[in-house]
């Protein structure tokens, strides 16, 4: 059989999948590029179900562009607020401006001028212009380096120039010109719901027959990352002193994890440490210097707190003294009813939390 046919085979086993398959969202089967649009933004780096709602209430509020172009900034923030990564909706906003001013208010409908607009890169800009207008550009996501690895058992690192190039060209080969934006959300769809990343159930897959990685035993070895997302371990003892209902916080204003974010005295050790241990620390010693009383009253349980490249291991040590010295006064001083005034980490949060109670 010919390459072309086998290919051809492919994208209709994808469809017809997709058919039987596929979940009913609101922005399928529309081709609004603007609804689209927000759609994609939203779903960058939300899942579907967290997603939803957002768009929802994003596209009852400003159903289109120049309702969007005209509000506040802080109205489009507060309808995304609670779904992170707050860029996209500046961006959102920005381009809406964009599309007013430089559009005419119309949508851009080719794809150097989609991809123009602020926060859309490659993969949104092939989104929107197959969906939309059944433009021949073939998406590639995470879910599409997914099943494309597999199929093809390509194990070129899909975080590598080559790979990114390897993986695009696969795609568009695999893309029929005419069913561009039905193709697009099957080949994502499948691998969502059916070449999911763990425990895949090959058994069901209408691929499996043709499948490289199937065939070889490379299922749950692709797609290949070249850089493994290094686990950073620290170990974090913080000093909770208490000294006539009040407290001391530092500023973090290293380039480092919660920059510019409050915190108590810290002392950062390459273990958590005990309490004899802590007593004969070089910085715990600098800090309570000429200090008498030391009194450790409480010691909490290691916790870990997992970001997305560390893990933070960390415990609150409760030190109460009846004196000051230099280094504690050159800290800020903080009453206890005015801590909260202070932007902290969500750590620090959790744990004044269940202090003040
Ligand atoms: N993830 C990114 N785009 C999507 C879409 N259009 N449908 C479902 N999940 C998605």
């Amino acid at each position: 059989m010919k390459n072309s046919t086998i290919k051809h085979d492919i994208s209709k086993t994808l469809i017809n999948w997709y058919q039987q398959n596929k979940r009913e969202l609101p922005w399928r089967d529309i081709t609004d590029p603007y609804k689209i649009w927000i759609s994609e933004i939203i779903l960058q780096q939300t899942r579907v179900n967290q997603g939803l709602s957002y768009y929802l209430r994003f596209v009852e509020r400003f159903p289109i562009v120049s309702l969007l172009a005209e509000a506040d900034e802080d109205e489009v923030l507060k309808y995304w607020q609670g779904l992170g990564y707050y860029s996209r909706a500046r961006n959102l906003h920005k381009a809406s401006k964009q599309v007013m001013n430089d559009f005419g208010g119309f949508f851009p409908s080719d794809f150097s001028s989609v991809l123009s607009l602020s926060g859309i890169g490659s993969y949104t800009a092939a989104a929107i212009c197959s969906f939309a207008y059944n433009l021949p550009h073939a998406v590639v996501d995470g879910n599409v380096y997914r099943v494309l690895s597999r199929l093809f058992a390509i194990e070129t690192p899909i975080d590598s120039g080559k790979g990114k190039k390897e993986f695009e060209e696969v795609a568009s080969q695999l893309l029929p010109v005419d069913n561009a934006a039905e193709h697009n959300q099957a080949i994502m769809e499948f691998g969502a719901l059916q070449c999911v990343p763990v425990s895949p159930q090959c058994d069901v897959c209408p691929l499996s027959g043709i499948c490289l990685a199937n065939a070889n035993g490379l299922v749950d070895k692709l797609p290949v990352k070249s850089k493994k997302t290094a686990v950073d371990h620290r170990y974090f003892n913080y000093l909770y002193i208490e000294h006539n209902a009040h407290t001391f916080l530092q500023k973090r204003t290293e380039k480092d994890v919660w920059q510019n974010l409050y915190e108590f005295p810290l002392i950062e050790s390459d273990k958590l440490l005990s309490v004899p241990e802590l007593f004969e620390h070089e910085r715990f010693n600098s800090l309570f210097e000429n200090i008498d009383n030391i009194n450790v009253l409480e010691i909490t349980n290691p916790m870990k707190h997992v970001l997305s490249h560390r893990v933070i291991n960390v415990q609150f040590i409760t030190i109460n003294i009846s004196e000051l010295n230099d280094k504690l006064r050159n800290l800020i001083q903080v009453s206890f009813s005015e801590i909260d005034k202070y932007p902290v980490s969500r750590l620090m949060e959790m744990f004044l939390q269940q202090k003040m109670v």
